[in-house]
């Protein structure tokens, strides 16, 4: 299976930040920055999704201020004027401690996650494909920010909350001996899909991969896929998961 292209990421930019989206925002684009905001900077910062290089047109403003009790403003500026305000009166960044934000570029709306958790979402009032540079300036130090292309992240949902990978074997009453390959976890809180891996040790009769997680509210069909590349017997194994949305 073909994997989008992934644009490489921006490691430790300097703050100002401001550079190029390749190939623009695209439907089930996630964008991915990592950081810390600053003590003594300022009490804002601000991730700008512009419509060309200018300053004059920002599909989507999102400026966190640490002003009164934290609050984040959300807004479009267009040919220099800014629109209405949308207001998140809650603030889901500390001072001094690292965070991740997460920009999901859906059809109708971008999903903003911090540290994992949805935050807010900010319907488009410009056309997103028009976007093709972001900038990142305030009171905030930066680590990377990264780019996770169509088809790796479901567009319009919620992360993945778990999932976890594991083996399991020796069943008793087996008609083969299993080779001794001790049972594994993947345990990382979520990935990438499609997810792909090695089997370590191959698959033999008896052997089970557990395979957990959630299926999105959004889901129209999920499934896994089992292949045999090197085997006297190949074989395909696919499941398939159909469910309705309404
Ligand atoms: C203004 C502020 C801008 C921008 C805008 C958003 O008051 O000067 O930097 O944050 O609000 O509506």
């Amino acid at each position: 299976m073909a994997l989008n292209y992934s644009q490489p990421p921006y490691l430790n930019p300097v703050i100002p930040f401001s550079g190029k989206i390749q190939g623009g925002l695209q439907d089930g684009l996630k964008i991915t920055v990592t950081g810390t905001v600053l003590y003594n900077q300022g009490t804002r910062f601000a991730v700008n999704f512009h419509s060309g290089p200018s300053d004059k047109d920002i599909a989507f403003h999102f400026n966190p201020r640490f002003e009164e009790s934290g609050y984040v403003v959300c807004n479009t500026k267009q040919n220099g004027s800014w629109g209405p305000e949308e207001r998140k009166m809650s603030m889901p960044f500390q001072k001094g401690i690292p965070f991740e934000l997460s920009f999901l570029v859906g059809s109708c709306d971008f999903k903003v996650m911090v540290n994992g958790s949805h935050f807010v979402q900010y319907s488009h009032r410009v056309p997103f494909h028009r976007v093709d540079t972001l900038s990142i300036s305030g009171a905030v130090h930066l680590s990377s920010i990264s780019f996770q292309p169509p088809g790796m992240w479901p567009a319009n949902s919620a992360p993945i909350t778990q999932t976890v990978i594991h083996t399991v074997h020796s069943t008793p009453g087996q008609m083969f001996p299993n080779p001794v390959t001790p049972p594994m976890v993947y345990p990382n809180p979520s990935y990438s899909l499609p997810f792909f891996t090695s089997i370590p040790g191959g698959l033999y009769p008896s052997r089970s991969i557990i395979v957990s997680g959630t299926v999105l509210p959004c889901a129209q069909r999920c499934g896994s896929c089992v292949k045999a590349t090197a085997s006297r017997c190949p074989w395909t194994v696919s499941t398939c998961l159909n469910t309705t949305t309404a």
